[in-house]
């Protein structure tokens, strides 16, 4: 058996093969410190709401955790803020460690192999990747893993384009990171992250119309759309005109990093958009257009969203498990490990 796991700033979520059947468990990765009471003794005792007290607190963590703000009137809290353990919350790593416990669960074996995702080095901010991941491999291994981080684009890669020889331009908007990942035959030739996704969004468009990030987030996750013009004026439109910015503040990104790797040209491949942010009807034409506008050194096939934009990189992080374990069924075609020059 074999495991991926992708530790996002807003979704954890593992996932794990059973017969024929991927089966996905996710978490919210976030939490809520509530005063100890009789009245939350009562309501954590009557469910299976994941809790632990400390002291005269209870930390409610992951799903929950958001019920339980509104009901007692509290903020969420996040371990994770752009892509990484924040250094701005002092209870992020006992949190996180109790989510990824209950999403990942016990392996099934000493030393079962799991593959987590890690965002690449943002090349808009100085945030470093290393303490996160060291943390997060330290937490798997103390559980009787066998952990490897992955590179969160190259995971899109393995999930989405084993039809296309694991070749393509992947990229994963999230909630605190947008990570891009070109591979050529399943080696990556070029990985980078930005240090904005969905978390940016929210905020800049609370910011211009006054409402709470909250509200924002659940109007966005709700009901909106990338299809249709939507008028000015009004959380709809700020979102709009955020999502705009985001898509070409990516592009500018790629094509800027495409240029100093000096990528081949005269490649033609197809690109695959997924994560949370890449959800509301109409996001890939909206990124296709934009693309077609920019100057890329290599042409693209086509623009394509993964079928389950939640799922695509903990998906992608099985497949490398399993296709090191050489699990012939893990995808359709074999990825190439070894890199041509
Ligand atoms: N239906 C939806 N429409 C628009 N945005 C959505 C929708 N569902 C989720 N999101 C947004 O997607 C983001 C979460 O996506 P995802 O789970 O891919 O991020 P993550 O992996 O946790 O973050 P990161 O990769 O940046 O660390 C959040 O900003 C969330 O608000
Ligand atoms: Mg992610």
């Amino acid at each position: 058996m074999a495991r991926g796991i992708d530790v996002g700033t807003m979704n954890i979520v593992s996932a794990k093969q059973e017969e024929s059947e991927t089966v996905f468990v996710s978490q919210r990765n976030s939490f809520v410190e509530i005063e100890y009471s009789d009245m939350a003794e009562r309501m954590l005792s009557r469910s299976d709401v994941l809790h632990i007290r400390k002291d005269d607190s209870v930390y409610v963590v992951g799903d929950d955790a958001l019920n339980f703000a509104n009901i007692f009137n509290e903020e969420t809290r996040r371990p994770m803020k752009h892509g990484i353990l924040s250094s701005e919350e002092k209870s992020a790593i006992p949190m996180i460690k109790l989510i990824i416990e209950q999403v990942v669960g016990e392996p099934d074996r000493p030393n079962e192999r799991v593959y987590f995702s890690t965002p690449a080095d943002p090349i808009d901010s100085d945030l470093s990747t290393l303490y996160h991941q060291k943390t997060l491999e330290s937490f798997l291994a103390d559980m009787g893993y066998d952990p490897e981080p992955i590179n969160e684009g190259m995971s899109v890669i393995y999930s989405e384009l084993a039809d296309h020889n694991f070749t393509g331009l992947g990229i994963s908007f999230g909630a605190g990171m947008t990570n891009v990942c070109l591979s050529y035959y399943a080696v990556p030739v070029m990985t980078f992250s930005v240090a904005r996704g969905g978390d940016w969004v929210d905020e800049q468009t609370a910011t211009a119309t006054g409402e709470s990030v909250d509200k924002v987030t659940s109007i966005k996750e709700e009901d909106f759309r990338l299809d249709f013009t939507t008028d000015a004026g009004g959380v709809e439109g700020a979102l709009s005109i955020y999502y705009d910015n985001l898509l070409d503040y990516v592009i500018e990104n790629v094509v800027r990093e495409v240029n100093e790797e000096d990528v081949e040209e005269g490649l033609d491949v197809p690109v695959v958009v997924t994560g949370g942010t890449a959800s509301p009807p109409g996001f890939e034409k909206l990124f296709e257009e934009r693309l077609e506008k920019a100057d890329i050194p290599f042409s693209i096939s086509d623009v394509r969203k993964a079928n389950e934009p939640l799922y695509s990189v903990a998906r992608g992080a099985l497949v490398a498990s399993r296709t090191e374990e050489g699990d012939s069924e893990a995808s359709e075609s074999e990825p190439e490990v070894e890199a041509e020059d």
